[in-house]
C-alpha cells in the first residue's frame, strides 16, 4: 500500500457475524503479511452493545485462534489485537459519532510522524436498513479532516435494496452524501481467485479469443450450490430468497466477467464500463425459463411463515442481445441444501461439424473453471483411447490449483478486497449503474414470485434440487457428459 498517513480503519458492527468471520479476520492477515503498517493503522469497533476493548479483542482472538497453530502469528496476533479500540453507541447518534471522531483523532495526532494525512476507511458490516442514518452520521461528524490530504471512503455489502426501487432509494441517500469514488460495494465474489483470472484467461490467451462467442459456444452454466440450509438465517433469508441472495449478485457479476467485451484498458472504470454493457442487454426472462425449487423442511425454521414461497434454489435463463451472444443460454442454477458445495462456470462448445469419428455422444467440449472448493480449470476434450483400436474417449486437460500451485495460499475474497478499498481501486467493486442494471434483470421476476405467479417446487434437502431443473437446461441444449 504506496500513500502514507495514519490509516484508520473502522469496523461498524463489530460484534455482527460479519465482522467478526470475515472483516475482523482479513484484516488479521492482511496485517500478519505486512499490508497494514503497524505505524500507521488503527482498527476501531463500533457498536451498540457496551463492551470493553479487551471484551471486544476476546471475541475477535476466538475467531483467529486457528491462526494460532503457527507459531511465528502468536506474536502477530496479540500484536494485533492491541490496535483494536471499542466505541459504543447507536447507530443515528451524534453523540456517538462525536466519540468515534475524537478517538480517530487521537489516534491520528499520535501518528503524526507520517504527514498528516488521514486515511479513514468505514466497513459498515451492518443490515443496510441503517445505512443511510450511518452514512449521515459518518458525513457529519466522522470525515477526514486534515488539510494535509487523505480520503473518507465507505464499504458496503448486499443486499442494496430489494428490488430496483428500494435498491435505487437506497443508492440515491447515500450518492447524497458520499461521491462514487468514496464507495465500495462489496461483492465477494469477486475477490475469489479464479474470478479475477477471468479476465486473464479471456484477453491474454490467443486459445480462448475466436472462440469465445455464439458460432463456437452452445451454452454456459453458472452454477452455486451449498450443501447446507439457511440455519439461522431463515428469518433474513425468508425475506430475501436465493435470487437476492445468490443470482442477482454473485453470479450475475461472474456472468459479467465471462460475456463482456475487451476493456479499452486495465482501468476499473473501462471494466466497468463494458460490464454494464452486458447487463444493459440481458433481455427480460421469461417463466417458462425460471425453475424455482424450496427445500423440504426450510419451513421447520420458526422465523420461516408456514406458507413461505420463498425459493432456496433457482435456475434461470438469461439471454444476452448483442452480436456475440445472441441464441446462446447463460444458465445461472444456485441453490441450498444441495447434494454438495461447489461453484463453476461451465462453457458448453458446440458440436464438431462433420463428426468423422462419431463421437459426439461421449460428450462436447466443455470447458470448467472451478471456483470453488479447490480452485481449478479443465477442458473436457476428445482423444484417442490409448492402445491398439482406434478408439475415442472423452478426458480432460486438467489444472488444479492444489498440484500447479503447491505451497501457495490463495487469499481470501475478503482479504483483496478490503486491501483494494485502502488502495483506492474500485475494478472490484460494484458501481451505481451495475447495480440498478443488475435490479432491472430481476426486478420483474421477484415480482412475479411475490405475487405467488411461479411457485417454488419442494426438493429433498441433500438432493440435485427438482427434476425440472434438469428438465430446463436440457431445453436450454445443454449436453449432460459424464467424468468429473
Ligand atoms: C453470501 C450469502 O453472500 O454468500 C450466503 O448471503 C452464502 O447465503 C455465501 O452462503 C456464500 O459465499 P461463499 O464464499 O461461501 O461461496
Amino acid at each position: 500500500v504506496s500513500e502514507t498517513g495514519s490509516l484508520s480503519i473502522i469496523v461498524l458492527g463489530a460484534s455482527g457475524d460479519l465482522a467478526k468471520k470475515k472483516t475482523f479476520p482479513a484484516l488479521f492477515h492482511l496485517y500478519h503479511q505486512g499490508f497494514l503498517d503497524q505505524n500507521e493503522v488503527h482498527i476501531f469497533g463500533y457498536a451498540r452493545s457496551k463492551i470493553s476493548d479487551k471484551e471486544l479483542r476476546d471475541k475477535i482472538r476466538g475467531y483467529l485462534i486457528d491462526e494460532r497453530k503457527a507459531y511465528d502469528k502468536v506474536e502477530a496476533l496479540s500484536k494485533f489485537l492491541q490496535l483494536i479500540k471499542y466505541v459504543s453507541g447507536p447507530y443515528d447518534s451524534e453523540e456517538g459519532f462525536k466519540r468515534l471522531d475524537k478517538a480517530i483523532s487521537e489516534h491520528e495526532i499520535s501518528k503524526k510522524s507520517s504527514e498528516g494525512s488521514s486515511r479513514r476507511l468505514f466497513y459498515l458490516a451492518l443490515p443496510p436498513s441503517v445505512y443511510p442514518p450511518v452514512c449521515k452520521m459518518i458525513k457529519s461528524w466522522c470525515t477526514n479532516k486534515s488539510d494535509l490530504g487523505g480520503w473518507t471512503r465507505i464499504v458496503v455489502e448486499k443486499p442494496f435494496g430489494k428490488d430496483l426501487e428500494s435498491g435505487e432509494q437506497l443508492s440515491s441517500q447515500i450518492g447524497k452524501l458520499f461521491d462514487e469514488p468514496q464507495i465500495y460495494r462489496i461483492d465477494h465474489y469477486l475477490g475469489k481467485e479464479l474470478v479475477q483470472n477471468m479476465l486473464v484467461l479471456r484477453f491474454a490467451n490467443r486459445f480462448f479469443l475466436p472462440l469465445w462467442n455464439r458460432d463456437n459456444i452452445a451454452n454456459v452454466q453458472i452454477v452455486f450450490r451449498e450443501d447446507f440450509g439457511t440455519e439461522g438465517r431463515g428469518g433474513y433469508f425468508d425475506e430475501y430468497g436465493i435470487i437476492r441472495d445468490i443470482i442477482q449478485n454473485h453470479l450475475l457479476q461472474v456472468l459479467c466477467l465471462v460475456a463482456m467485451e475487451k476493456p479499452i484498458s486495465l482501468k476499473p472504470e473501462h471494466i466497468r464500463d463494458e460490464k454494464v454493457k452486458v447487463l444493459q442487454s440481458v433481455i427480460p426472462i421469461k417463466d417458462e425459463e425460471v425453475v424455482l425449487g424450496q427445500y423440504e423442511g426450510y419451513k421447520d425454521d420458526p422465523t420461516v411463515p408456514n406458507d413461505s414461497n420463498t425459493p432456496t434454489f433457482a435456475t434461470t435463463v438469461l439471454r444476452i442481445d448483442n452480436e456475440r451472444w445472441e441464441g446462446v443460454p447463460f444458465i445461472l442454477k444456485a441453490g441450498k441444501a444441495m447434494s454438495s458445495k461447489k461453484a463453476d462456470i461451465r462453457i458448453q462448445f458446440k458440436d464438431v461439424p462433420g463428426d468423422i469419428f462419431k463421437c459426439q455422444k461421449q460428450g462436447r467440449n466443455e470447458f470448467v473453471i472451478r471456483l470453488q472448493p479447490s480452485e481449478a480449470m479443465y477442458m473436457k476434450l476428445t482423444v484417442k483411447q490409448p492402445g491398439l483400436e482406434m478408439q475415442t474417449v472423452q478426458s480432460e486437460l486438467d489444472l488444479s490449483y492444489k498440484q500447479r500451485y503447491q505451497g501457495v495460499s490463495i487469499p481470501e475474497a475478503y482479504e483483496r478486497l478490503i486491501l483494494d478499498t485502502i488502495k483506492g481501486d474500485q475494478q472490484h467493486f460494484v458501481r451505481r449503474d451495475e447495480l440498478k442494471a443488475a435490479w432491472e434483470i430481476f426486478t420483474p421476476l421477484l415480482h412475479r414470485i411475490e405475487k405467488g405467479e411461479l411457485k417454488s417446487i419442494p426438493y429433498k434437502a441433500g438432493s440435485r434440487g427438482p427434476i425440472e431443473a434438469d428438465e430446463l437446461l436440457k431445453k436450454a441444449g445443454y449436453i449432460q457428459t459424464h467424468g468429473y
